[in-house]
């Protein structure tokens, strides 16, 4: 027993070698000077070797060689195309891509797979091929939502990754660090370069007690999101800790650091358990399950490490929690939930769904199936239309095996394909007319207007998939099955019963590796094929270096207000098939925007012209045809959501130099950089209110653009007349968190004109 294991059976040739990992702890222990978190651990043991200096929590600029990269279909297409466009010749590290955005759905599995395999083939055939090309893993259509094959396969305690997808951070369910970044850093990680952030702060949530009754692990992670708020994370890790910690599944504890995206953190990790490796075995990861014995002890915070926060939750008092609407941190305990529906008058329920790369595990569907079991019993039929999204083929044919899919289809739910379909906006809703209030139940992850099925009149509830089942037999949205009756159709009470599930399957899960293409070992016969009269895939070509010019006069394209996320910035549903061409997807930029001006969402002024009711991405354009660099005024933490990295490229592509804000998302701000444009935030955050939509905007002194130096606007709010008349403007200092590498990606135009040019390609 050496603690050698491969990194997944489909990549013999990759090793952990957790004898290695305790060899650094007391390095690292030595130059920190201080006990260790369990997250610093599985951080700062992936620097490269030999690089153990002190480290300061949110200062140090880490520089880490994650072991694995994992793309899912709507960003990896940028992503690959951006590979391709550095002329590099393989991945250095395992890669995946996962076709799990794409498919619609609509009518179940079986009616809307044929449908993608035909609407998007295009686009599968050029990731399959650029896949085999490039050394890297597909995962076909159907095989499953990213985040559980990444934990079915590839996911292990103190393992370190990075996905393009936002919820990445899934995988910290199996004690992995596992980060949500942009196509850009994953091109970096993909071509060897370290992957670079600065050391997080550490959140600590203690658990303690158990999970009993009506409670699950989501009612953790929704109660961590409603005390930390959807920015409460940024900057941190999440670390669960505390006796509690041990009696959670490991898919529990997956669903708990998925969602912890949804504060904004960095990701979420937890110590290693039995639970893991019994999840490790029950997968097929023998070996791994075996070699993570010998880092065991270790693989978990060291006595008397220190938090920068503790948040402490009692398991055994937890109660039920439904988050919502619109925000996935407004969080209200079951008990409340009644009172609160009637008094902000939410609307009826209309619809439930469960699954999602959250809560599709073999014990969320198990638990859930129990309660449907009773409610059929009873002679109870659901009100509404319950969609299921199961998280992968292999979990899907598991619960087959174990009858538990026979529930559902009893319950006449509409089992969707293995993908992420209504849960990114892929949901072609027939029963809702748009603009129709109504509520939906979920136990997906994410709540902001619109997200599901574009509707922004429909209220989204995210909750656990057992209150989900509990909820679809009545349209009342403050119905408490956990205390409230139901009347069945002949007039009897019934009252459910707390759910009961089983972890992991009876015997291991099914094996269902055909839904897996491996790299082929001719891959120098492999074309990529992109036509170049696609309108799905384009090739990229490099943005312009800066030129040395300091941005003058530039117009604000918009002043948004409120909550501007990356699904307001671009975007997705009926988008998401333009994710490999940038052109044709700038035609969506900044649509959901809301105008602080005027309150509209896409509707603006010209500046330039002073007409009123143009679309923001036409006045991009405008602005752009008569050479204006263009700059955004935006509220906090603006580019929250998701991790996809268009958001930062078609605002670039069309001819932003800046976005100015009052706080940035981690994973937009460092998009942002990647691709050239300014991310700049004000010192005096009541500049916002000063700065006016019809206002010039002037970004200065930018040949002395230094690290942590602020750097100085001048605002114009009327431009010298031609009769001789002064212009009238004033000037402020808005700050940055350019490294120096990163001034230098805004020098070479972007982060992979850099890469380019010091590879030579
Ligand atoms: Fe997919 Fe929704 Fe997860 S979009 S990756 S199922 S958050």
């Amino acid at each position: 027993q050496n603690g050698v294991a491969p990194l997944s059976r489909f990549e013999p040739g990759h090793q952990v070698d957790y004898g290695r990992f305790l060899e650094k702890l007391p390095l690292l222990r030595k130059a920190l000077g201080r006990p260790l978190t369990y997250a610093e651990k599985a951080f700062l043991s992936h620097q490269e070797d030999g690089q153990y200096a002190k480290v300061t929590r949110g200062v140090t600029q880490l520089q880490l060689k994650p072991r694995r990269v994992a793309c899912q279909d709507a960003t990896a297409q940028m992503a690959l195309i951006q590979f391709m466009s550095a002329g590099l010749d393989a991945s250095a590290v395992p890669t995946t891509v996962h076709c799990d955005h794409l498919i619609v759905g609509r009518d179940g599995q079986e009616a809307d797979l044929p449908g993608a395999l035909d609407a998007h083939g295009e686009v599968y055939e050029f990731m399959a091929s650029a896949c085999q090309r490039y050394d890297m893993g597909f995962w076909k259509p159907d095989s499953g939502i990213i985040h559980q094959i990444v934990l079915e396969n590839y996911a292990y305690p103190g393992g370190l990754m990075v996905g393009t997808d936002s919820h990445t951070p899934n995988a910290g369910g199996m004690g992995m660090a596992a980060i949500g970044v942009g196509g850009a850093d994953a091109v970096d990680v993909m071509a060897g370069l370290p992957f670079e952030i600065v050391a997080p702060n550490v959140i600590g949530v203690k658990l303690t007690g158990k999970l009993s009754g009506w409670s699950s692990a989501k009612d953790v992670i929704n109660k961590v999101a409603g005390i930390l708020g959807v920015k409460g994370g940024t900057g941190s890790i999440i670390e669960y800790f505390g006796p509690g910690a041990a009696t959670l599944s490991a898919t529990g504890m997956s669903s708990i650091t998925n969602m912890g995206a949804e504060t904004g953190a960095t990701t979420s990790i937890f110590p290693y358990s039995a639970n893991m490796a019994r999840y490790l075995e029950s997968t097929h990861r023998h070996e791994m399950a075996r070699a993570v014995q010998f880092a065991a002890h270790e693989l978990c915070a060291d006595p008397g490490a220190e938090y920068d926060r503790v948040i402490e939750i009692d398991l055994s008092t937890l109660e039920p929690l439904i988050n919502g609407p619109f925000t996935p941190d407004l969080s209200t305990p079951i008990s409340q939930f009644r009172g609160k529906a009637e008094e902000k008058s939410w609307p009826s329920l209309t619809a439930g769904l469960i699954g999602s790369c959250t809560n599709s595990s073999f014990e969320d569907l198990s638990r859930a199936a129990s309660l449907a079991e009773q409610a059929l019993d009873a002679g109870l039929t659901p009100k509404m239309p319950l969609l299921l999204s199961p998280g992968s083929e292999q979990t899907r044919q598991t619960l087959q095996k174990a009858g538990i899919m026979d529930v559902f289809d009893k319950l006449n739910s509409k089992v969707l394909a293995n993908a992420c379909g209504p849960c990114c906006g892929s949901w072609d809703r027939t029963d809702m007319a748009k603009g129709t209030p109504n509520s939906v139940i979920t136990s997906y992850n994410r709540n902001f207007t619109g997200r599901l099925d574009a509707n922004p009149a429909t209220h989204v509830f995210v909750t656990s998939p057992e209150m989900v089942i509990a909820k679809v037999f009545s349209t009342d949205l403050g119905f408490n099955p956990v205390t409230e009756p139901l009347t069945t159709d002949s007039g009897k009470e019934f009252r459910f019963q707390p759910p009961s599930g089983h972890a992991l399957p009876p015997g291991n899960y099914e094996l269902t590796d055909h839904v897996y293409t491996a790299p082929t070992s001719d891959r120098q016969s492999v074309t990529v094929k992109i036509s170049p009269t696609s309108e799905r895939l384009q090739r990229l070509a490099p943005f312009a270096p800066w030129d040395g010019e300091d941005f003058i006069d530039c117009p604000v394209l918009i002043k948004a207000v409120g909550k501007c996320t990356t699904d307001y910035i671009t975007p997705a549903g009926p988008w998401l098939r333009y994710r490999g061409h940038l052109e044709n997807i700038s035609n969506n930029t900044l649509i959901g925007a809301i105008n602080a001006e005027n309150g509209k969402a896409n509707s603006v002024r010209n500046q330039i012209t002073g007409e009123e009711g143009w679309g923001v991405p036409d006045a991009a354009r405008d602005y752009q045809r008569r050479g204006f660099r263009w700059v955004v005024v935006a509220d906090h933490n603006y580019g929250e959501g998701s991790s996809r990295e268009h958001a930062a490229l078609q605002p670039r592509y069309l001819g932003g130099a800046a976005i100015i804000a009052k706080s940035f998302a981690r994973i937009h701000e460092a998009n942002l950089k990647k691709q050239g444009m300014l991310a700049l935030t004000f010192v005096d955050e009541a500049d916002y209110d000063k700065i006016r939509s019809e206002d010039r905007i002037s970004i200065l002194g930018l040949a002395d653009l230094a690290p942590g130096k602020n750097i100085r606007l001048r605002v114009s709010s009327s431009p010298p007349g031609e009769d001789g008349t002064e212009g009238v403007s004033w000037e402020t200092e808005v700050k940055h968190t350019l490294t120096s590498e990163q001034i230098e990606f805004f020098r070479a135009g972007s982060a992979l004109n850099l890469m380019a040019s010091r590879l030579g390609s």
